[in-house]
């Protein structure tokens, strides 16, 4: 029975892997999963960001908190990854697949290489990650979950950006989520995604800072607003602890509305 607040949400005694935690929404995800009580290793290139930033979600939530510099489109270094959370850790039982690119460019000049670049980073790198840390709960024994950082753009096209190697890896990851949601049912494994709407981080600031852009997203969102990076938070809890055990499969928008119309 999930009869308190903490047995619906307590991640105390969790590891989760959070991919894209050198800033914006991972960095979010990452405290979401340490407010809730999980230890976390937070995963990206840029490595010198994230002992910093692991320190401070160590020290302001009472978990433990790593940096795993890696480059998530290299199966090396996904192996190196999940060897390391667990050496450091423990055995991942969450991961949260966040990392993402998203280049924009004229459809009908899109370079291949720009194309396969989106590919390899949103939706190869997500698969072959989730394969590592099933594989490893699967030969436990153990049920995890695992988060996919899908989009609006999963569902809908973009009318202001040029967008469409970003809108194709978005929606294939939404139906990635389900068909890992069917494979890893008899494992405990519980695959979701989340789809956020219009968020000011460092991806999507240059493109908001044209007031024109920032207007047509708001008005554009119900809510009329663009979202805040912290009101992921609570989602990214939702899907990774006890409350959702019996969700797999669907996607969550946080969105302000954005697809509702
Ligand atoms: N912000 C929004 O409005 C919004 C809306 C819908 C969906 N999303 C999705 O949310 C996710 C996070 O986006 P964001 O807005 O927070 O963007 P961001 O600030 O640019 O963060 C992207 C993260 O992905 C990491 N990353 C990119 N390529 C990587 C690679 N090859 N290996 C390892 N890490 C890599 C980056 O770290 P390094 O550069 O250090 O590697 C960075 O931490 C993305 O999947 C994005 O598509 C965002």
């Amino acid at each position: 029975m999930m009869n308190s607040l903490d047995e619906l949400f307590s991640l105390r005694g969790r590891i989760g892997i959070v991919t894209g935690a050198s800033s914006g929404l991972g960095v979010e995800c990452a405290r979401a999963l340490a407010i809730a009580g999980a230890d976390v290793a937070l995963a990206a290139r840029r490595g010198d960001r994230l002992g910093p930033l692991a320190d401070a979600i160590a020290r302001e939530y009472g978990v433990r908190a790593i940096g795993v510099q890696c480059d998530i489109t290299v199966d090396a270094d996904l192996d190196r990854l999940v060897a390391e959370v667990r050496e450091r850790l423990g055995v991942a039982d969450i991961l949260v697949n966040n990392a993402g690119i998203s280049p924009t460019g004229r459809a009908e000049t899109l370079s291949r290489e720009i194309w396969d670049g989106a590919l390899a980073t949103n939706l190869s790198a997500p698969m072959m990650l989730a394969q590592r840390v099933a594989r490893g709960l699967i030969e436990k024994g153990r049920p995890g979950r695992i988060i996919n950082m899908s989009s609006i753009y999963g569902t809908v096209a973009s009318s202001i950006y040029r967008l469409s190697a970003y809108v194709a890896t978005k929606a294939a990851l939404v139906n990635l989520t389900r068909q890992l949601a069917v494979e890893w049912a008899q494992h405990g494994i519980l695959v979701n995604a989340i789809a956020p709407g219009w968020i000011p981080t460092e991806a999507t600031e240059a493109g908001m800072a044209k007031s024109q852009n920032r207007d047509r997203m708001e008005r554009a969102t119900p809510l009329g607003r663009l979202g805040l990076p912290e009101e992921l938070r609570g989602a990214v809890i939702y899907l990774a602890g006890p409350a959702s055990s019996y969700v797999t499969g669907t996607v969550i928008a946080v969105d302000g509305g954005y697809v509702a119309w």
